[in-house]
């Protein structure tokens, strides 16, 4: 870990997911760490994430963390459970500064509420078993149903959250967890909170769910004062870059933020003009 004398309070709090989905997990750093400036990155000229291989996702994971420490970030905060899935292990090393994952902190969660925990995730999330191994982890008792949603981001990324085909392809993802009677539902997805409205008429209200991004700001916020990094100042406007179209960006996340945000393009250079070291992490 970097010396943190050499990281300024005054940084921003970087975060980044492949598109809108880091949004629920920026809501929530406002409604927590109010007094912090952000850095907000969407991968979305290369989205979904979810159907990546792990070789595509340690990649776009390396880039994106090597930019935003060039932008001098003093904390990153994963709202992407796919990259977090498949890349973070690989890459973390490479890296000196705090990285908060989302999955840990929601497993404990979890194995709180309920014995009987159902996740919804993207399929490399899914297959990964990410979040199956963290709960079991804690709680070896703990049973646990995955079921891969390859629809939910694009319909998500398309605003066709209150178009009826959404709430019949929810009633089938969630149907086999139904048939367990979990107790628990993980939004293993940072997508997943803006379906809540068509979820939440789904599921029994019996159903606990657990939304990653409130307990990885939890997870940030103490390690901010764990390494006395809090900021002490006023916050600097959210600074919003996108590798896809800004105003498609801006557009969509208008509904989410209240406001339309000014997105700067930002793009990465493609595999073969990476440098050695980056290259040899892919392969
Ligand atoms: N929102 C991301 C996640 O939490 C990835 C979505 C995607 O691009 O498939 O996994």
């Amino acid at each position: 870990m970097k010396n943190t004398e050499s990281i300024s309070q005054a940084g921003r709090i970087g975060i980044f997911d492949s598109g809108v989905g880091g949004l629920t997990v920026l809501r929530e750093l406002y409604r927590q760490l109010p007094n912090e400036s952000i850095l907000y990155f969407a991968d979305t000229a290369r989205l979904p994430y979810g159907t990546r291989s792990h070789d595509e996702l340690v990649l776009f994971t390396s880039q994106i963390l090597t930019w935003m420490v060039q932008q001098d970030v003093k904390m990153i905060v994963m709202a992407c459970n796919t990259s977090e899935a498949l890349a973070l292990e690989t890459v973390r090393p490479q890296f000196n500064l705090p990285i908060m994952g989302l999955i840990q902190p929601s497993a404990c969660a979890a194995v709180c509420q309920g014995k009987r925990i159902g996740v919804i995730a993207t399929p490399a999330t899914a297959a990964s078993n990410a979040y199956l191994l963290a709960i079991q982890s804690i709680e070896p008792a703990a049973q646990v149903w995955q079921v891969g949603c390859p629809e939910f981001v694009p319909l998500v990324e398309q605003n066709r959250i209150n178009d009826p085909y959404t709430s019949l392809v929810a009633r089938n993802y969630l149907a086999p967890l139904l048939q367990q009677s979990i107790d628990t539902l993980i939004y293993g997805c940072t997508h997943y909170p803006h379906l809540k409205p068509i979820l939440q008429k789904i599921l029994p209200a019996s159903v606990k769910v657990i939304n990653p991004a409130v307990h990885v700001v939890t997870a940030a916020a103490q390690k901010l004062d764990l390494l006395t990094l809090r900021n002490s100042r006023a916050p600097l406007p959210t600074r919003f870059c996108a590798s896809g179209c800004p105003q498609q960006f801006a557009h969509l996340s208008r509904q989410w933020l209240g406001f339309t945000p000014v997105v700067e393009e930002i793009h990465f250079p493609d595999e073969s003009s990476l440098d050695h070291s980056l290259r040899l992490l892919v392969r």
